[in-house]
């Protein structure tokens, strides 16, 4: 990963075939360099087709949240290393040891590899916490599993545009932060509720900021992805 702290674009490819795909990543050519592949394209097509997106020159962030025993983790890591990605998400809710080895893991055979931390899931609010008998608030869950995950040699987390300021000044400049919930200023927010805009998250000291919705269903999504990266330099 470069040191280039200026705030990069992912798009979250979520479509729901390889043919829509394919026909997006002919749309947008060039104007962007990041593609975020989620459990729906994957399941569907596996390896040969992050390997088929990397061909086209991006880059890809693979978003499978892994959560199994320490050692399985750190086979998929493994396995992961020998495929064309940059990015790979797993659950800081797996505990200490599973992190710290799947960065053994990391470190013994995909150098090239981010992990990123995955601490509550935006979708899990107070009550939903108490549920599985988590008795602190979401946001100091978050503060707490950060600095879990960073303690086991993780590179960074996906945190919502609302906690970066915090995270920032617990953890400082260094770790990566990725975020979605991002919406250009002027377009639908869908059902996100807690957004940023892209300038806004760059600001707040996020690395990279994750959009699906507001390029994948514009007119022309190569323009509103260049649109989206002018206001993040
Ligand atoms: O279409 P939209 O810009 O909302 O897509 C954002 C992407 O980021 C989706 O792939 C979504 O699953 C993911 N995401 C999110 N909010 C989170 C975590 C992930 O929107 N808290």
């Amino acid at each position: 990963m470069s040191e280039d702290r200026t705030c990069q674009l992912i798009l979250a490819l979520d479509v729901p075939t390889r043919e829509e795909a394919i026909a997006l990543l002919d749309r947008i050519d060039g104007s962007l360099q990041w593609i975020k592949v989620g459990l729906q394209l994957f399941t569907a097509y596996g390896p040969d087709f992050v390997s088929e997106i990397a061909d086209r020159g991006y880059r890809v962030f693979l978003d499978l949240k892994l959560h199994d025993i320490p050692n399985t983790v750190a086979k998929a890591v493994q396995s992961i290393a020998s495929l064309p990605v940059e990015m790979l998400t797993l659950h800081a809710a797996g505990g200490s040891e599973m992190m710290r080895w799947a960065a053994q893991a990391r470190n013994d055979h995909a150098r090239h590899l981010s992990l990123l931390g995955v601490t509550v899931l935006t979708s899990m609010d107070e009550k939903q916490l108490r549920e599985i008998n988590i008795q602190t608030s979401p946001e100091e869950q978050v503060l707490h599993l950060a600095r879990l995950t960073l303690d086991a040699g993780v590179q960074g987390l996906v945190c919502s545009p609302l906690e970066l300021q915090p995270l920032r000044q617990e953890i400082g400049p260094d770790p990566l932060l990725v975020t979605p919930g991002i919406r250009p200023s002027g377009s639908t927010t869908d059902e996100q509720k807690r957004i940023l805009t892209p300038s806004e998250a760059a600001a707040a000291g996020s690395s990279f900021i994750v959009v699906g919705r507001p390029i994948l269903q514009a007119n022309d999504p190569a323009e509103a992805a260049s649109n989206i990266r002018d206001q993040l330099s």
